[in-house]
């Protein structure tokens, strides 16, 4: 047990999710106290289904100074603790009624085409190589445009912006602080430019909505607009990225699976939950309680931390039969991939599924003999302790088809 990495260090996910370890926590101490290299009190580590759900809706867990395990020395001067996700009741609640007006339904089910569009051209250009990296020639470029999309960034300026979105959020260790500060300073003056543009002349995208919306007669300042321009390049790239590819991998490993899916498309969305639960592309977030409480009969003093471990919840037997069995046609499906129904349940959660139902779609009907070119077990991931993901995945293929509308 001693020589085991901490939970911490990106080291331990090297490898993928430690789930047998995870099990074992699980059934013999599922809110086990953990060491930080930073926080002297450490860290409480919930496993379970049913507590991660229970810390997610309970206010007396919080999210502010802000939620990340961070092994960063300069928290304070990183605007980590001005993010939407660092805020608490009641400014939370104002914030987050602000965004999703930019957020509704109607909004997302218009980015459905274009969607498709960018799915479709994608792969049209891969048509003709016969093998490519599935993380950075696919999986990369349709969420990255999406975001683009919704914000309302011009054609000819998104190869600047995913460029500083990689150097602000990419998980590269040889990438160092300052030049992450810099791309996000960057980042932060383009976000002025586009206020700027938009304040005497709205246009129809999320930027004039946040700069225009209004509750309780209260608007977002600039700083919070700029952030959150940030906050959703990394929450819905890094995220839906891995949901791609790593969901991809995996239904190449599991030909009756994937047979499952290809020869009932109506099976797709529910597919898709599985998937999210099988993969679970974040990690893991903290609180810290507010008061004296416990977890499970685990004592939690006020001012203590517990991170909400998302990986392990979603393999609970407790709460999935067959938990370590990848299932497309599992009905019963609480997973907690996009958190657990809390106050910051995740906002972007139907877009990712309707671009996980497109790029799933698209690879599953167009590409003909489809296949790993690489041992996956063998295959670099991020090295991160909050995202997980490969850096690179070689696919190859026979043929690809035209798209058959239905
Ligand atoms: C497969 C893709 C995605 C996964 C797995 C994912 C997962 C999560 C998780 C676990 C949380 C925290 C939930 C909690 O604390 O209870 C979250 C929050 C959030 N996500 Fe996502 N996300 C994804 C895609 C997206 C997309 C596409 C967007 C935006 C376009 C987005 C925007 C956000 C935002 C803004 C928050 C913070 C909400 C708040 O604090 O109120 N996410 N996401």
């Amino acid at each position: 047990m001693s020589n085991e990495l901490s939970l911490v260090d990106p080291l331990a996910y090297a490898k993928g999710f430690p789930h047998e370890r995870f099990a074992r926590l699980r059934d013999e101490d599922p809110v086990s106290h953990q060491d930080h290299p930073r926080w002297e009190r450490g860290f409480y580590a919930i496993t379970r289904h049913e507590d991660v759900q229970r810390v997610s809706r309970d206010t007396t867990f919080k999210n502010s100074p802000h939620p990340f395990l961070e092994e960063a020395a300069d928290e304070e001067s990183s605007g980590m603790s001005e993010l939407l996700i660092s805020f608490d009741a009641p400014e939370h609640s104002k914030l987050r009624r602000l965004i999703s007006s930019g957020f509704t339904p109607r909004r997302v089910n218009d980015l459905g085409e274009k969607i498709r569009t960018r799915v479709d051209g994608i792969i049209d250009d891969l048509a003709e190589q016969g093998s490519c990296d599935l993380v950075n020639d696919l999986a990369v470029w349709l969420p990255l445009h999406v975001i683009a999309d919704l914000v309302g960034v011009p054609e000819e300026d998104r190869k600047q912006i995913f460029e500083w979105t990689e150097v602000t959020f990419g998980f590269d260790p040889n990438v160092d602080q300052a030049a992450r500060s810099e791309a996000a300073m960057a980042m932060y003056a383009y976000a002025d430019a586009m206020c700027q543009e938009r304040q005497d002349e709205p246009r129809d995208d999320l930027m004039s909505v946040l700069l225009h919306a209004e509750v309780d007669g209260e608007q977002l300042t600039q700083l919070q607009v700029d952030l959150f321009f940030l906050l959703l390049q990394n929450a819905g790239s890094e995220t839906t990225r891995n949901l791609i590819t790593t969901g991809t991998m995996a239904l190449l490993q599991e030909p009756d699976q994937l047979e499952l899916v290809t020869s009932d498309l109506s099976r797709l969305p529910v597919a898709i939950e599985e998937l999210l639960r099988w993969v679970t592309p974040v990690m893991q977030f903290v609180r810290h309680a507010s008061e004296d409480t416990e977890v499970a009969g685990q004592a939690i003093a006020a001012g203590d931390r517990v991170a909400l471990f998302y990986p392990s919840a979603n393999r609970d037997e407790r709460a999935f039969a067959g938990a370590d069995r990848l299932d497309v046609t599992r009905e019963q499906n609480d997973h907690v991939a996009f958190g657990a129904g809390g106050p910051h349940y995740c906002l972007g959660a139907n877009l990712a599924r309707l671009e996980g139902r497109e790029m799933f779609e698209a690879i599953l009907t167009r590409f003909e003999g489809l296949e790993l070119a690489a041992d996956p077990d063998e295959l670099p991931r991020v090295h991160s302790n909050l995202i997980d993901g490969f850096t690179e995945v070689p696919i190859r293929w026979d043929r690809v088809r035209e798209r058959v509308d239905a």
